[in-house]
């Protein structure tokens, strides 16, 4: 006997209703998506040229939602939310002078390292700078390519707290102004090493307060009197967490990473693991290292995207991995400045 005509149509029926209820929550989600839109619109004071841009802007974020959401539901050890950059595609992201302001260093000339002989079963399992005071509040550096100068004044404001037990928010726009005889071009991006070149040159940096931050190139303006300076920098042996652990154990250090991927752009909390670029385009500050309860190794890096990204603007990725190069190559160009 085959099916009879009634539970064909009953089949039938289900099929339709199902398809209904279908169609029915698409367009719940996609009003539920526009009205997500509107609400991060009015919370990062976001506003749309015309109707076409904003249709436009709504379909990236949606895409980039569902990113977020389907990352989310794999249960990692890190996870992913809806940040200022959710409106644009991660490749505009890569190319957002946010995201790019690193120059990698082609020519680099290895430096003394002062931490060498130090043994990495003395260091302490724990390091947290902000504990010990040396970490200012996390700055935001708008759509200005200049992490370089956020970085090199992260690590320049620790090693100040060290040396001098005074803790002074420094300037980066008097690097991102003055800085521009050398490598360093302000809002087009810069290196760290040269950031401490010029700190030196120029006798110190001055206070974050008489030089405030405009996010844009401006003219130097001269005869600011030095709140702090340093006496050189080294650069920590290339490609070595080891020694990265024993310059981060005695002060915060430079790092750069390739900060392009999209886990990068929607970073929230946890341990940054899995795989990640290499090319690297971000500088930040590692002001620490640690190990989770499920023992997970994970560096503490400053980021100078303001406290609405990552962990109130900081982030942890995980530590000594099996690329030399270190998650996203932050073991590949670190540097510290020395007072
Ligand atoms: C480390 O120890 C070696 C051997 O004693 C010594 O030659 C070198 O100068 C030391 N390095 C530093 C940075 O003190």
């Amino acid at each position: 006997m085959g099916i009879s005509r009634s539970s064909l149509l009953a089949i039938f029926g289900c099929l339709c209703f199902c398809s209904s209820v279908l169609a029915a929550r698409e367009l719940n989600d996609d009003l539920f998506m526009v009205a997500r839109h509107e609400d991060w619109m009015a919370k990062y004071g976001r506003v749309y040229k015309d109707a076409a841009e904003k249709a436009q802007r709504f379909e990236i974020f949606k895409t980039n939602a569902q990113f977020i959401e389907s990352f989310n539901a794999r249960g990692r050890k890190f996870w992913l939310s809806i940040n200022q950059f959710a409106d644009i595609s991660n490749d505009e992201f890569r190319a957002t002078k946010t995201n790019k302001g690193f120059i990698p260093n082609k020519m680099k000339v290895a430096t003394r390292f002062r931490y060498e002989n130090m043994s990495l079963d003395a260091l302490p399992t724990t390091v947290d700078w902000r504990t010990k005071g040396a970490v200012t509040p996390v700055k935001d550096q708008g759509q200005c390519g200049c992490c370089w100068a956020f970085s090199a004044v992260a690590a320049t404001e620790g090693i100040v707290k060290i040396s001098t037990g005074n803790l002074i928010s420094l300037s980066e726009q008097e690097l991102v102004d003055c800085d521009v005889h050398g490598e360093d071009q302000g809002c087009e991006g810069g290196l760290m090493d040269d950031a401490f070149k010029f700190i030196i040159k120029n006798g110190g940096l001055t206070k974050e307060s008489s030089y405030p931050y405009s996010a844009a190139d401006g003219k130097c303006k001269s005869g600011s009197s030095s709140a702090a300076t340093i006496k050189s920098y080294e650069d920590v042996p290339t490609n070595d967490e080891g020694a990265l652990m024993k310059a981060v154990a005695s002060q915060p250090v430079s790092v750069a990473v390739d900060g392009g991927d999209m886990t990068f752009q929607f970073y929230s909390g946890g341990v940054m693991t899995g795989t990640c670029g290499t090319d690297l385009d971000h500088g930040i500050a590692a002001i620490g290292y640690g190990t989770t309860s499920d023992g997970t190794k994970y560096w503490l890096l400053k980021n100078s995207w303001g406290t609405t990204w990552g962990e109130n603007g900081f982030l942890r990725m995980e530590k000594d991995i099996s690329d030399k190069k270190g998650m996203c190559g932050l073991a590949m160009e670190p540097s510290y400045p020395t007072a």
